[in-house]
């Protein structure tokens, strides 16, 4: 532990590390019975949640049922997903969106296309749905092509203006503070070190239970659709604090991606290919039907792979997404943000087809957690795009992440107002302690080891594996990550340093579970195991107190 010299210290009874769709549902969810702090390490706004295009999955229409949705995302998932999570999650769909609708998110309506009225309708019946991969039928709910954005701002305006809720920007969790508890059975979480961006300072930050929302891990791929700030933070906080995490080979590549030297992560969203779109070689053919029948809409690991494929066989730097046979009103009206950022880029999707790439998207693995969020540690909690509840087996399915979201921060509410009253503050914390660091005068190892983790990722660790790349993935991570560590123990902390020391432990975990896996399944696939296995299990790994990975 370091300490710094002007620290704060404050407490809360909640402390919420994330203020994307999670988080902010979380601290909404407590905020009536609790003191919540909502941290961000950037603007509020940094999270994937803002970005999200495609939409919700739920149960809203006469003609879909609990069931199917079920039975869609166990096929999605390739046997890997936990039915009892599934079921419970998606049984809470419709009160989600319900909740979502009061908080006044401004849903698509069906009215909304047909021009007649812009108001929202609090009938959920009346809510626009639209279709994605893997999906059997029509269910996801969405604000236009800009979901992510409508459901974090209308979030974030609620948490604003609570009494009990104080959203703090800036403010990058360092590291969990646990406490072993008296009988030896385990240790309780009491708050988090924080890096105070304006100050400069490493802050107590002390809390009765503390929940990481801390999004996903896809920035270890030099290629991805993720905002910067998806260095898989939380998880590499709880396994240094000693939780068990789980299924990291999953890594979710999305098939779309716009391929254009200026389009740093821009997504192309599935709902795209729900309403029509077509995936074309560079010759103008169609390739998904050689490899699903469900063509383009068949689940991301599936459309991902053949992409890869294609490319790999023919050559080329991308292949094309087709939409340009709708009329132009029809797209300017459905897909408006994707409308007017191609035409940015000089691409009119009305007459012309995208260029695409697949780009890593989503962590399916993640900190192992009940339905209500809670970890292996008591009072903290991990929900969201951090956590592993079970839900998305070996393949997530399309719009089932931001569902997931909202059911588990409304258990974990719960379960948190259930212990709140027995609750009391730890009294006994050190400050953080920096007094025998220094300053960093060279920046460039952080930088250079940046690039040179996120290449050796995507060229080794990426949707198509083998066990040599993998071996030779793994001797390099461990060297970048002894030297991060190295690096770490010398000088002050600083927002990049601490990204990319989560990031080198969470790769090697990630490396770790995909040679683990002995098959191939969902989005694990490997040239070595090309089979499914017959039994197959989560691989979970569990740190040992000197902190190395057992399966
Ligand atoms: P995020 O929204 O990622 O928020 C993470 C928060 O944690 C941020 O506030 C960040 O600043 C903070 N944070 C991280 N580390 C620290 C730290 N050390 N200290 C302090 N704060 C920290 N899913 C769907 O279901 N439907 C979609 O249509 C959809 N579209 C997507 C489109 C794009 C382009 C992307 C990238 C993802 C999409 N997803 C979609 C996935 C979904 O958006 C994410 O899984 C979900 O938003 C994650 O929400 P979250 O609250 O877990 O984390
Ligand atoms: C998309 O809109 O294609 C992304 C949806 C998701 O990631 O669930």
């Amino acid at each position: 532990m370091k300490s710094s010299t002007s620290q704060h210290q404050l407490q809360f009874d909640i402390l919420v590390i994330g203020s994307g769709a999670a988080g902010l549902t979380l601290a909404l969810k407590s905020a009536d019975f609790a003191r919540v702090a909502v941290l961000s390490k950037g603007d509020l706004n940094q999270g994937a949640t803002f970005y999200a295009q495609g939409g919700i999955a739920a149960v809203l229409d006469e003609s879909d049922s609990i069931e199917s949705h079920v039975t869609d995302t166990l096929s999605a998932g390739v046997g890997l997903c936990h039915e009892d999570i599934v079921e419970h999650i998606v049984a809470e769909s419709a009160e989600s969106v319900k909740w979502l609708v009061e908080q006044g998110v401004p849903f698509t309506t069906k009215k909304n296309l047909d021009n007649s009225d812009k108001s929202l309708s609090g009938e959920l019946s009346s809510l626009h749905l639209t279709q994605e991969g893997g999906h059997s039928q029509r269910r996801i709910i969405h604000a236009t092509d800009a979901t992510g954005k409508a459901v974090f701002e209308t979030l974030q305006m609620r948490a604003q203006a609570h009494p009990n809720i104080e959203l703090l920007a800036d403010c990058t969790a360092v590291d969990l503070v646990t406490q072993s508890l008296e009988d030896g059975s385990g240790s309780v979480c009491v708050g988090a070190y924080v890096l105070n961006l304006e100050s400069g300072s490493v802050d107590l930050i002390k809390s009765k239970f503390v929940a990481l929302a801390t999004g996903g891990a896809s920035k270890a791929y030099l290629y991805t659709t993720n905002p910067d700030g998806a260095s898989g933070d939380g998880i590499a906080m709880a396994w240094r604090a000693g939780c068990r995490v789980a299924n990291m080979e999953f890594n979710q590549f999305h098939p779309t991606c716009l391929f254009h030297p200026h389009a740093k992560s821009f997504l192309i969203t599935e709902a795209l290919r729900g309403e029509g779109a077509t995936l074309e070689l560079p010759d103008g053919s169609r390739f998904m039907p050689n490899f699903d029948s469900r063509e383009e809409l068949a689940p991301r690991d599936i459309v991902a792979r053949a992409i890869d494929h294609e490319m790999k066989r023919l050559g080329c730097d991308c292949v094309y997404l087709n939409i340009s046979h709708k009329p132009a009103e029809f797209l300017a009206e459905h897909f408006p943000t994707i409308y007017s950022r191609c035409l940015e880029f000089g691409i009119d999707i009305t007459t012309d087809r995208i260029p695409v790439v697949p780009a890593a998207h989503y962590t399916c693995g993640g900190i192992m957690v009940n339905k209500d969020g809670k970890t292996d540690i008591d009072n903290l909690y991990a929900i969201g795009e951090t956590s592993f509840t079970g839900l998305h087996g070996a393949n997530r399915m399309a719009s089932n992440s931001l569902l997931e979201c909202f059911v588990v921060a409304f258990g974990a509410a719960k379960d948190i107002q259930s212990k709140i009253a027995s609750t009391t503050h730890s009294i006994d914390i050190d400050a953080w302690d920096e007094s025998r660091v220094r300053k960093s005068d060279d920046e460039v190892l952080v930088s250079h080891n940046w690039d040179e983790l996120r290449r050796c990722m995507w060229d080794f660790v990426g949707i198509v594996r083998n066990d040599e790349r993998l071996q030779r993935a793994e001797r390099r991570i461990n060297i970048l990550r002894e030297e991060v560590q190295n690096y770490y123990t010398k000088h002050r902390v600083t927002k990049d340093m601490l990204e990319l020391r989560n990031l080198a432990l969470v790769s090697e975990l990630i490396i770790a579970c995909a040679i683990a896996r002995k098959e191939s399944r969902g989005l694990h696939f490997t040239l070595d195991y090309p089979e499914l296995a017959e039994n197959p299990t989560d691989t979970i790994l569990t740190p040992s107190a000197a902190g190395e990975a057992s399966t």
